[in-house]
């Protein structure tokens, strides 16, 4: 799907999407498509109310063969999110009438800026419209193939050419971030991993460092190691670095990904219902990835490096068992009560990792942890464990602006003592209950030093069964657009 601005009214497309505000005159200079939409405009038909939409066709002007008009509900009202899901359905509508082009008549609101408008038209059409078919004979049709956002004044042009650009660019990274998740464990393993990451640094413009298993050693991470030597596709360690703000060397974000391209659970092996899907436990790999690919596209003047712990967690002969007692980059001791519970040993290897030897300030780990995340919040909210409020409150804004939520868990002391083993410092799993407090409070303890900290358990929220507005069936490639603001406003 292309995007462009066009400042020309009546365009050649051949649909114009007039979208409609339930409390709000119309204004639309065409006087016989004023008519057509006055015909309907107060009837039962068409109320405007969030989500409606009406088609009207055989229209006698010259190209337009059709219009959609599209409601968006009260003015004061509407967010960026609803623009969203309001024009994923636009889209899905477009898809069905088999439209080819269209013109979407642009709009402002009292609450929302024109920039955020924009940026939210076009995700929320071009996101819907994602499909994973590549390895389906007969693909899915791409039929809205070019939008022009129309009816733009002509000082507002040059803001929104940019506010556009950025949106495409999280478009594109969201697209590559969900391919990444939705690609089989037989073609994305810790090797293809790096490759795809070498490939993003060079074309967005970030430097890039891959680790083999003996360099992985040769640091130390043994907790890591442990997880990936179960499989014959060996670990690899991805260090990705942009630095916008040379002068600022103090400011450097540190990005953990959990990055398990298949998780099986190892000897504490998975049914086979809860394992068709792991191929997106690398899930975090892949929003962290996606973002540090608009960040620096965007060339922000900001300082962020972002580290992936690549393996599988299988059985074989080198697989850990539950039992075993290993180490750490940090030197503290793991008894392993749970071989699947292998996403928080490569995180506190790669957590540590990042705040010993990155000189990061601050840090964020996104992972697919815990299924009890999605007992709690299901797959609509990311479940946050933090040692900083105000941390906590850029997510918040952040995630305002993409979108996306997030919902703070407790992280009280005494949760730790779940964690407590008899024979090494920690155990890997601290039982059935507050499965993900104390798998994120597990990881809180491999920080190098004190620092601010989120933890984003996105097991639930990454991965979705079916497609709802605009998230398609499969990677969401949450919470990647999050990172990017997060990073963009501070
Ligand atoms: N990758 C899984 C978590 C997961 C479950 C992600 C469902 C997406 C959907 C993780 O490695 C895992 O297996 N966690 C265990 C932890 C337990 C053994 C303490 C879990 O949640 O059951
Ligand atoms: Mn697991
Ligand atoms: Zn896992």
């Amino acid at each position: 799907m292309e995007f462009k601005l066009n400042d020309n009214g009546c365009s050649s497309a051949e649909c114009v999407i007039v979208p409609v505000f339930e409390n709000q005159e119309l204004c639309v200079s065409c006087e016989g498509i004023k008519k057509m939409i006055n015909s309907v405009r107060n009837s039962e038909a068409f109320k405007a109310v969030k989500g409606d939409i009406y088609h009207f066709t055989n229209i006698s002007e010259e190209t337009i063969k059709h219009i959609l008009l599209v409601g968006l509900g009260k003015n004061e009202e509407i967010t960026s999110e609803d623009v969203r899901k309001i024009f994923s359905k636009v889209v899905k509508k477009a898809r069905e009438l088999k439209i080819a082009s269209a013109s979407v008549k642009f709009f402002t609101t009292d609450g929302l800026c024109k920039k955020g408008t924009i940026k939210a038209i076009a995700e929320g059409m071009a996101l819907a419209d994602y499909s994973f078919d590549k390895y389906k004979t007969n693909k899915s049709e791409i039929t809205l193939k070019e939008v022009s956002i129309v009816d733009i004044n002509d000082e507002d042009k040059e803001i929104l050419e940019s506010a556009l650009k950025e949106g495409l660019s999280l478009i594109k990274s969201t697209v590559f971030a969900r391919d990444l998740v939705n690609e089989p464990a037989n073609t994305i393993y810790p090797e293809t991993l790096a490759e795809r990451c070498i490939d993003a640094g060079k074309a967005y413009g970030f430097e890039i460092e891959v680790l083999d298993e003996n360099q992985i050693r040769e640091l130390g991470m043994e907790a890591f190691l442990a997880v990936g030597m179960s499989a014959f596709n060996k670990p690899r360690f991805i260090i990705m670095r942009y630095f916008g703000n040379k002068e600022d060397k103090e400011n450097i974000l540190g990005l953990v990904g959990k990055g398990l391209t298949y998780d099986a659970g190892g000897y504490s092996l998975k049914p086979t219902q809860g394992m068709v899907d792991m191929k997106s436990d690398m899930g975090g790999a892949a929003a962290v990835i996606g973002a540090m690919c608009s960040i620096a596209e965007m060339k922000l003047k900001k300082n962020v490096v972002a580290v992936v712990a690549a393996c599988e967690n299988l059985i074989s002969n080198d697989a850990y068992k539950p039992g075993d007692i290993i180490s750490s980059m940090a030197g503290k001791t793991i008894e392993v009560v749970n071989t699947d519970a292998e996403g928080r040993l490569t995180l506190a290897d790669a957590v540590y990792y990042i705040t010993s030897r990155e000189n990061v300030n601050k840090v964020i780990d996104v992972a697919t942890l815990t299924g009890a995340v999605l007992g709690a919040l299901g797959t609509l909210t990311t479940g946050v464990i933090t040692n900083d409020e105000a941390f906590y409150n850029d997510l918040l804004s952040a995630g305002k602006r993409s979108g996306e939520k997030f919902w703070q868990l407790p992280a009280f002391e005494e949760y730790k003592e779940l964690l407590k083993s008899k024979v090494a410092d920690y155990k890997n799993s601290g039982g059935r209950f507050a499965g993900t407090i104390t798998a994120g409070l597990f990881i809180g303890e491999f920080l190098y030093k004190p620092m601010p900290w989120l933890h984003l358990d996105i097991a639930g929220t990454s991965f979705v069964d079916g497609a709802k507005d605009y998230l398609t069936a499969g990677g969401t490639a949450a919470p990647l657009r999050t990172l990017y603001y997060l990073v963009r406003e501070n």
